[in-house]
């Protein structure tokens, strides 16, 4: 593993208060937290911590801007215009994001710059297009009565996302919301504040109405569980770990809020002996370490046909050797540390987990250099399904290898699990490719490739892995309320 220099210049930190309701303001308590920069473990910088009282105001400025202000009776053209106009903002903008999303996650700023910031245009300018074409339909009932459907927005959306991908997620949830013509209260992580608050800055630039955004950093037990709660709250959007959604699903009973869950996964990445190895071992590097190993969709059981198991190994453990670990501000680093402390500590004890139930740990395995959370690019083989690196979700840049035998017995051991995100099949066998994708209980089946996410294209889980659908047609629903208008004819 090598250290890498050519670094970029550290970005300017403008925004660490609430923004509510078009003002940029302290909490209402006066309480700040830090921010931490993962690869230093040094302070950033402290953000305003939102309670309950700050989420109260919050709520009331969305509610007032949907029922009230001007967003509510926006032509649908306009809001689009708005959502283009922030895009553009956006990627005028991109080297800072990139540095400041680099800062506080930890994450490479070269993969935040070509990554995840395309993305997150692209995903601003897809719903932007939306905002004018979401309409409803004329249907034909019996007598003498016109009926047509109008497609509402839900109303304020309640939006808390995790640190993993914080630019990507706050687009994957702002963008149809907007284009909805829902008002939104967000709730950025703890562990990564600054570039959602960037993005609000931006969206205040671009023109959005007061109250229509709203973002309050805080945590999850105490700023997130009071959105839950609200009752002017009408839908949560939550991205994060399944006991989280669990206790959110409860809570939000009580108002009987929508609810859409985006969660974990354990997916499967099937090889087959028939498949271009050199393509599948690119495509299971990527798939695991891609984001230090902290991907949702992370392709972290890799299954490997048995005749080409051992030539597999080999390939992709010279591949991971030779994975630039280093400071994320260098524009050469492909690996950075992981987010905080807490994922670090749970990262090193699945490692020694899968040392002490007999997997073997060919490279990694161990912290990288003594300031930081960094952890090598770890890769276990003679992985069992039963071992807890085969079943639990690591989120962290740890590779299990396991061996299979032919299709049918692949098939029953990648649905072995609690989840559904994402499965992936690697063969030049058409056939046998189309078959595996239509028996993988999974939201998502990559064939030949992995993490290929377009804003146009459905994302989202089976089983624990959650409820409804992220991205494309699909995320708009979330956000919409379908209403019948009948008309007396006589
Ligand atoms: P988490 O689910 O606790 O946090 C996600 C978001 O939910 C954060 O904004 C947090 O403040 C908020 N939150 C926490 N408790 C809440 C509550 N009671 N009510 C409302 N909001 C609440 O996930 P965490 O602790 O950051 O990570 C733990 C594990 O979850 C990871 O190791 C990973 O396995 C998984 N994870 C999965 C993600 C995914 O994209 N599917 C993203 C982040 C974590
Ligand atoms: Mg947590």
């Amino acid at each position: 593993m090598v250290t890498t220099r050519e670094t970029v210049t550290p970005p300017q930190i403008r925004q660490t208060e609430c923004f509510i309701g078009g003002q940029w303001v302290a909490s209402v308590s006066g309480k700040v937290f830090d921010t931490i920069n993962p690869a230093t473990e040094a302070v950033i910088c402290q953000v305003a911590e939102g309670d309950a009282a700050d989420i109260d105001v919050a709520v009331a400025a969305a509610r007032q801007a949907i029922d009230k202000g001007p967003w509510g009776t926006m032509d649908a053209r306009d809001r689009g215009a708005l959502i283009y106009a922030l895009a553009d903002l956006i990627e005028a903008d991109v080297d800072e994001l990139a540095a400041l999303e680099a800062l506080d996650n930890g994450k490479p700023v070269t993969e935040a710059r070509t990554i995840d910031l395309p993305l997150v245009i692209d995903c601003l300018r897809y719903y932007a297009g939306w905002a004018d074409k979401i309409h409803g339909k004329t249907i034909p009932i019996r007598g003498p009565h016109f009926v047509y459907t109008r497609r509402e927005p839900v109303g304020v959306a309640g939006q808390i996302i995790p640190w993993n991908f914080p630019m990507l997620m706050t687009a994957w949830k702002w963008g149809p919301a907007l284009a909805a013509g829902c008002t939104v209260v967000m709730k950025p992580a703890e562990q990564t504040p600054l570039s959602c608050l960037r993005m609000a800055r931006l969206a205040q630039k671009a023109g959005f109405p007061d109250g229509v955004i709203n973002v309050v950093p805080g945590y999850g037990a105490t700023a997130g569980a009071a959105i839950v709660r609200h009752p002017g709250v009408d839908k949560i959007a939550f991205t994060g770990e399944h006991t989280t959604a669990k206790l959110i699903m409860r809570e939000a009973a009580e108002t009987m809020k929508r609810l859409t869950f985006e969660l974990g996964g354990k997916s499967p990445n099937i090889v087959c002996a028939d498949a271009n190895l050199d393509a599948a071992v690119e495509g299971a590097h990527l798939g695991l370490f891609f984001n230090q190993g902290q991907c949702c969709c992370a392709g972290s059981r890799i299954f490997v046909e048995a005749p080409i198991y051992e030539a597999f190994v080999e390939k992709i453990v010279a591949r991971t050797k030779g994975r630039k670990l280093g400071d994320p501000m260098a524009i050469s680093t492909e690996q950075g540390p992981q987010v905080d402390r807490a994922q670090f500590d749970k990262i090193m004890r699945y490692i020694d987990l899968g040392n002490q139930q007999g997997a073997r740990c060919l490279t990694g395995g161990q912290r990288f250099g003594d300031r930081g959370y960094f952890i090598e690019p770890t890769v276990f083989t003679g992985v069992t399904d039963d071992m807890a690196i085969a079943t639990d979700e690591i989120f962290g840049p740890v590779m299990t290898i396991l061996k299979f035998d032919g299709v049918d017995e692949i098939v029953a051991r990648a649905n072995q699990t609690c989840y559904g995100l994402a499965a992936a099949v690697w063969t030049q066998d058409i056939a046998k490719a189309h078959h595996i994708a239509a028996r993988v209980r999974a939201g998502t089946v990559w064939i030949n490739c992995y993490d290929v996410l377009d804003a146009a294209a459905p994302f989202g889980g089976f089983k624990m892995s959650g409820i409804g659908r992220e991205l494309g047609e699909a995320a708009l629903n979330n956000y919409l309320e379908d209403k019948t208008v009948t008309v007396s004819l006589r």
